[in-house]
């Protein structure tokens, strides 16, 4: 009964999702901004830097049945190569035959080059609220951080790589699950809101090249660094769908529709978010 009344009132907020702002809520809007530009105006005291930095060591650590570090993982620029490498991200690799996100590349080289199981990785990848980022996530934040102030330069234009693009494209306008929701029903308008949050209108391009270089980012409200992969599934979970798994096809399909989105848009890793 509560659950139900709970996934009623979820859809309702998520349906009246109108450009309507209570006092209240406009007051508390106003103070997280506050904090929000306090963290800007000294950008180094954003806490996604720390994990950024344990990204780093972690990238230099040797671990694994293989005893090996990511030194020798190939981000698509050659083993090793970082700076800019994220920059390019989706593509197709052609050693594992696969389009691949930052995340998912990551998850493939721990497990080749360390030996260290990806199936056992992606059943608890992402960390509870309070708890800091997982392994992959700090690498990643570290990885992407490295291309912040590039532009956002994934070619995405390989046969295997368009496919992406187009599932990602599908997935995104697909209504489904229980609420019959697809990722359109809450951004692919400008104004939208659930009560404080802003959504962003992911459709259109001008507003997605805005956010989507901002992952991974810290979010103020989890006290931790979210990662792109980590967004999705929680979005999935607010349409009550199944989970979306780390590195699955879907997965990497709506990064790459969400990359294409975002073309030319600025990278600034690790961004702040609420
Ligand atoms: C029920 C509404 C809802 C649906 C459906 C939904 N999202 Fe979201 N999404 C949100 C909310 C709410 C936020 C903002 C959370 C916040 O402010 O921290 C968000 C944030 C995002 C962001 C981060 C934007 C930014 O500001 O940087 C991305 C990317 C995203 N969603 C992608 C998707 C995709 C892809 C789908 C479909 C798989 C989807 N969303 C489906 C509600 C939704």
């Amino acid at each position: 009964m509560k659950r139900s009344l709970v996934m009623l009132a979820v859809a309702f907020a998520a349906v009246a999702a109108i450009p309507r702002a209570h006092a209240q809520d406009a007051e508390t809007e106003k103070a997280i901004e506050k904090y929000r530009a306090m963290l800007r105006e000294d950008p180094w005291s954003n806490p996604g830097y720390l994990d950024a930095d344990r990204g780093e060591a972690l990238w230099t650590t040797r671990a694994g049945p293989k005893n090996a570090s990511f030194e020798q993982c190939d981000l698509g620029k050659g083993p090793g190569k970082v700076d800019g490498a994220f920059a390019e991200l989706p593509r197709y690799f052609a050693d594992a035959d696969r389009v691949m996100d930052l995340e998912t590349r990551l998850l493939w080289c721990r497990e080749t080059l360390q030996g260290l199981s990806a199936a056992d990785y992606v059943k608890r990848p992402h960390p509870a609220g309070g708890q800091p980022v997982k392994e992959i996530g700090a690498i990643a934040t570290y990885v992407a951080s490295k291309s912040s102030g590039q532009k956002f330069a994934a070619r995405l234009d390989r046969p295997q790589e368009q496919d992406a693009v187009a599932l990602g494209e599908t997935l995104f306008y697909r209504r489904s699950g229980p609420f019959d929701f697809a990722c359109a029903t809450c951004h692919a308008q400008s104004g939208l809101r659930i009560r404080l949050q802003g959504l962003p209108y992911l459709a259109e391009k001008k507003e997605a090249s805005k956010v989507i270089g901002e992952w991974p980012a810290y979010r103020v409200s989890n006290t931790h660094v979210m990662t792109m992969q980590h967004r999705l599934l929680d979005c999935y979970w607010q349409m009550r769908m199944p989970e979306l798994q780390m590195g699955s096809d879907a997965s990497v399909a709506l990064i790459a529709f969400l990359t294409k989105q975002a073309e030319d848009g600025e990278i600034a890793v690790p961004g702040l978010k609420r």
